[in-house]
């Protein structure tokens, strides 16, 4: 039996780890599911929502524009990630309704961790107020009230926090239960004869 279509939309600060675990769980995605298609904020910002800046009705925007891209991927059975900011909880809230087979991973990090770790920049900026509306400096981060999974990316190591999810995608129907089994779980695999 086919496995489901599913998106992990992820949610965190900017620098949280969202990027980074999507990359590692893609490859484990792709191994045992054959596909898989990441929807990054940062790339999408250059094609799909291109001229859209970071007011909360683009930002609004640019998430609905995501949520139907997975929406699609979804019911055709693609498993998908989306990796962006996503800092407002009725969005979230709308993706998940959209979507179906949602399953919202939270990159909780201190923002003193995020701000340490500043892969672009762009906390520097903000903080010296060359960046105006920034998340988690001058523009809300609604805290996930309903996560299916928590990664706290401060405390675990991608790898550890890539596993968690891995965990919950079998638990729940989304990736076979034995790893490498090839999208046949353990109870729809034919039983062999003696
Ligand atoms: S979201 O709020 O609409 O979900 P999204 O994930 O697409 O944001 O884009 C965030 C990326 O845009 C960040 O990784 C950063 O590189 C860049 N960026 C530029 N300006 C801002 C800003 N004011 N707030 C947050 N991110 C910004």
């Amino acid at each position: 039996m086919q496995l489901p279509g599913f998106t992990i939309w992820f949610t965190g600060l900017p620098c949280s780890g969202k990027s980074t675990i999507s990359e590692i769980l893609a490859e484990t995605i792709r191994a045992e599911r054959g596909m898989v298609e990441i929807l990054d904020g940062d790339v999408i910002r250059t094609n799909l929502s291109k001229g859209l800046g970071f007011s909360r009705e683009d930002r609004e925007t640019n998430l609905k524009r995501i949520a139907f891209v997975c929406t699609l991927l979804t019911r055709n059975g693609v498993p998908n990630i989306a990796a962006a900011i996503s800092p407002f909880q009725n969005v979230r809230e709308y993706a998940r309704e959209s979507i179906g087979n949602y399953v919202e991973v939270y990159t909780r990090c201190s923002l003193e961790a995020c701000i340490e770790r500043d892969v672009k920049g762009m906390y520097k900026k903000a903080l010296a107020g060359e960046i105006k509306g920034f998340t988690g400096v001058d523009d809300p981060f609604d805290e996930p009230e309903n996560p299916e999974v928590i990664c706290d990316t401060d405390k675990e190591t991608p790898a550890e926090s890539t596993a968690k999810i891995v965990k919950y995608l079998r638990d729940n129907g989304y990736m076979p239960m034995t790893p490498g089994s090839n999208g046949k779980t353990a109870k729809t695999a034919t039983p062999s004869r003696a």
